[in-house]
């Protein structure tokens, strides 16, 4: 595709909405409870919180930066900035590679959760009683076939989307559907401060308690603050392709991540309220949200209706966030291979649906197999944690460390300048110097500490 044909987003708020609808997802309302929950609370939220604000930030200029400026896929955009053949398309590669992993056991986990608003509609939950609400969920983790159709239904519906394109597909959408998924958690949050575990959950969540955080918690709290706001694999760089080249991207990063950190500290707030009016473990695991909300959805007055509702936004945002991990492939593929975009989005598609069976067998057929024992996790990783956590705990820090140093380094001051559209030292000198090295120093720091040890 040349430059005059490439498609554009049709306007400023519909980037927003585009790069809001890929960061915000199950990223925030079903990883961040639950590894908040098994991370102790309040000090996990604190580092997550910094690194939003002083790595992801700065990051985030950097990838929408790259992407406008270069108008190209996530590998070659590093080509155009820099210079044919560049060591710098490494982490267009290696993000490349994490949007493999990632979605292929992210469409497991939106399978789940189109899974909850199916049981939702025929009214399972209505009246339940706790013990059927958990079995529910352990019998749908035994139950590969299940898991298997809808996995099938999302990977199919996320390929549909891509194929249609940039403005028929995944603008429309967006629009629609992220301010009334904002609707419906303001409601939700209203409801959990009338909860007796309301108190709880608060403290939970903000008092921070140092001793609760290893550093393996430390280095997810980092990898988190990757994965929430899509950053670190080049699918920032791919929206901020379709964008033109007059926008103002600080304005534009501060809204996104002001978007996605509220999202998920309410879906964090009302979860823990429920963990705790419930007597329910809050480091339950993967499973957390899909235990803590039904439960809620059974006894509240309009269960049945907010949940379906509920349901159907995560659903929503799962999928506005899968179609842009695919986009990042599938412009690749389309602007450097030659390889039309619907075929080329049907192929990929297909791979990753495969790669997505590990994950699907990874609570049943294959729940023995670990992997890694002793040395990624104590007990070993089934394929579906393997996956989750090479990509987020690795691949996403060490992606979004080269974009920093690339956009610090590389591209410099005066590419910061261009980013930023404005002549404040402070901001341009803030923005150097956090991509420079505060940055890539923090993530080196948190790998550097896991990997060997100070
Ligand atoms: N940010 C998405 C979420 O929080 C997941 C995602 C990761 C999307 C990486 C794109 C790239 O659910």
């Amino acid at each position: 595709m040349n430059q005059s044909t490439r498609a554009h987003w049709s306007g400023r708020l519909a980037f927003i909405l585009a790069a809001a609808g890929s960061a915000i997802g199950l990223g925030n309302i079903w990883k961040f409870p639950y590894i908040t929950g098994e991370n102790g609370g309040g000090a996990f939220v604190l580092v997550y919180l910094a690194c939003i604000a002083m790595v992801g930030l700065p990051i985030l200029i950097a990838e929408m930066y790259i992407g406008q400026k270069a108008q190209k896929n996530t590998v070659t955009s590093f080509e155009v900035i820099h210079k044919k053949g560049t060591f710098w398309r490494v982490p267009g590669w290696l993000g490349l590679c994490s949007a493999f992993l990632i979605l292929s056991f992210y469409s497991v986990v939106g399978g789940w959760i189109f899974d909850f608003e199916f049981r939702s509609l025929i009214g399972e939950f209505r009246g339940a009683s706790d013990e059927a609400i958990e079995a529910t969920l352990g019998g749908l983790f035994k139950n590969w076939p299940r898991q298997l159709f809808w996995h099938t239904v999302f990977m199919g519906l996320t390929v549909g989307i891509v194929v249609s394109g940039v403005k028929d597909g995944l603008e429309r959408w967006n629009k629609i559907l992220m301010p009334v998924l904002l609707g419906i958690l303001g409601m939700l949050l209203v409801y959990s401060m009338f909860l007796p575990g309301f108190g709880n959950a608060i403290t939970f969540l903000f008092s921070p308690d140092f001793s609760k955080l290893t550093s393996a918690g430390l280095l997810e709290a980092v990898g988190h603050s990757f994965f929430t706001l899509s950053l670190g694999m080049g699918t920032l760089i791919t929206y901020g392709s379709y964008l033109n080249k007059n926008e103002n991207l600080p304005k534009i990063a501060v809204a996104v991540a002001f978007m996605d950190t509220m999202i998920a500290l309410v879906a964090g707030i009302v979860i823990f309220s429920v963990v705790y009016t419930y007597d329910m473990e809050p480091s339950a695991g993967p499973g957390l949200i899909l235990v803590t909300l039904p439960k809620l959805f059974s006894k509240m007055t309009g269960g049945y209706f907010v949940s379906v509702t509920f349901f159907l936004l995560v659903s929503f945002a799962a999928l506005t966030s899968a179609v842009s991990i695919l986009e990042t492939v599938v412009a690749y593929w389309d602007e450097t291979r030659n390889v039309a975009r619907k075929k080329g989005t049907i192929i990929v598609g297909i791979v990753i649906y495969l790669v997505g069976l590990l994950s699907v067998f990874s609570t049943n057929l294959l729940d023995g197999f670990r992997m890694g024992k002793g040395i990624l996790a104590k007990d070993g990783l089934t394929f579906f944690d393997l996956f989750d956590k090479l990509t987020s705990s690795y691949f996403l820090p060490i992606g979004g460390l080269l974009i920093a140093l690339f956009f610090g380094w590389v591209a410099g001051p005066a590419a910061i300048r261009e980013a930023t559209k404005s002549d404040s030292a402070i901001l341009n000198g803030g923005l150097l110097w956090t991509a420079r090295i505060v940055a890539p120093l923090a993530v080196f720091a948190v790998l550097y500490n896991l990997v060997i040890g100070f």
